[in-house]
């Protein structure tokens, strides 16, 4: 018998793969990781003992149905429970999504640059990426991605704020864009970063979902949660599609630490935003420290900022690393770089002091 391996789907041929940010190395000089835009705060205690107990039950299978995190959901955000659909992170939702709505033929519409997983499980679906180019101010070019529809698009995404970038879309052309879209797409509002934005013309995509049952609204507890590691996010969309992502959805998917933490943290919201607002005030003294220092940086409603550095990418980076900061490099294009802890950002910011001045 000739030696041949398994067949493979051809679509997987040249996935590039999830590049995360990259740890602080161990031992090293290196004391803070700015590369993943996690928060930087430890879990609140009472956060912390729900995981625990939940911890002495793991030879059990959590709840499948999620129910008691549904329950909290449908309260805290005014949904019933049939419009929510859980899964391991937001970006295990968007994949849900992908599997519910395209295939190959299909064609899916984001922002470039945008969230790296797009392109990624875009292609692992079989349906074809449609990326259109940030506008010169690295904000989505909506009136580009309403040109980009054809009837084979099945699926939109609209990250807001954007990751890498920070830059938001407002609610009037949020709107003008959605009137354009044909409502049999579905239109995915990825607000990872919701709870940062303090700009008041960010619509709440919760608000524009309500009347709109072609939009579909991403959201997610590894930000200002603080619950990165344990892989829960979730997604609020009308019926059809909710329903679609509770097939999709991989049995058992999320843990019974991940959704007795993700109750917790909404009940104790207000000291996690409290966090959040820390965080923020912290964003406004990174971004006028560097604005001072002469960079040019897109005005940022996320936990992180982002410098457009072209060919001096990695070197920018290998500074940072230096100085004691990992940051987030896109060779070639920029670097992200979380907001994280006081000092942390204080060694970043001298980073890029330094590198400048030797420009
Ligand atoms: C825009 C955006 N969406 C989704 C995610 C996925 O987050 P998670 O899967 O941890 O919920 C991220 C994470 O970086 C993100 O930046």
């Amino acid at each position: 018998m000739s030696e041949t391996s398994p067949k493979l789907r051809a679509e997987l041929d040249g996935i590039p793969t999830y590049k995360p940010g990259r740890p602080a190395a161990a031992g090293g000089p290196v004391a803070f990781k700015l590369s993943s835009n996690e928060n930087p705060y430890p879990p609140l205690p009472g956060v912390m003992e729900k995981a625990v107990a939940a911890a002495g039950n793991f030879n059990r299978y959590p709840d499948m149905a999620c129910t008691g995190l549904m329950n909290e959901l449908a309260d805290r955000f005014g949904v019933p429970v049939s419009h929510l659909a859980t899964g391991t992170g937001s970006v295990g939702v968007a994949q849900q999504l992908l599997q519910a709505t395209s295939g190959p033929g299909d064609e899916v519409i984001y922002a470039w640059r945008s969230f790296e997983a797009y392109p990624i499980i875009t292609q692992i679906s079989g349906a074809t990426s449609v990326p259109v180019p940030l506008t010169s101010g690295d904000v989505h070019d909506l009136d580009a991605m309403a040109d980009a529809v054809t009837d084979r698009t099945r699926l939109i995404f609209v990250c807001n704020p954007n990751n890498p970038t920070g830059t938001v879309v407002h609610r009037e052309e949020l709107e003008r864009f959605l009137d354009r879209i044909p409502s049999d797409v579905l239109v995915v509002l990825d607000e990872a970063y919701r709870e940062f934005i303090r700009d008041a013309e960010v619509p709440d995509g919760l608000e524009i979902y309500r009347s709109r049952p072609n939009v579909a609204v991403l959201r997610t507890f590894s930000k200002a949660y603080g619950l990165a590691g344990l892989r829960v996010g979730f997604a609020v969309a009308h019926e059809p599609v909710a329903a679609a992502l509770r097939k999709t959805a991989v049995p058992f998917g999320v843990s019974q630490l991940a959704q007795d933490a993700a109750v917790a943290s909404l009940q104790a919201e207000d000291e996690l935003l409290g966090r959040v607002g820390a965080l923020v005030a912290e964003r406004a003294r990174v971004y006028e420290g560097l604005v001072k220092q002469g960079w040019t940086v897109p005005p940022t409603q996320a936990n992180f900022v982002w410098l457009r550095l072209g060919e001096r990418t990695a070197d920018f980076a290998a500074a940072c690393e230096e100085a004691g900061v990992v940051v987030r490099p896109f060779p070639g294009e920029g670097v992200r770089v979380t907001i994280g802890e006081s000092e942390a950002n204080d060694i970043f910011l001298h980073a890029a002091d330094a590198f400048r001045s030797r420009l």
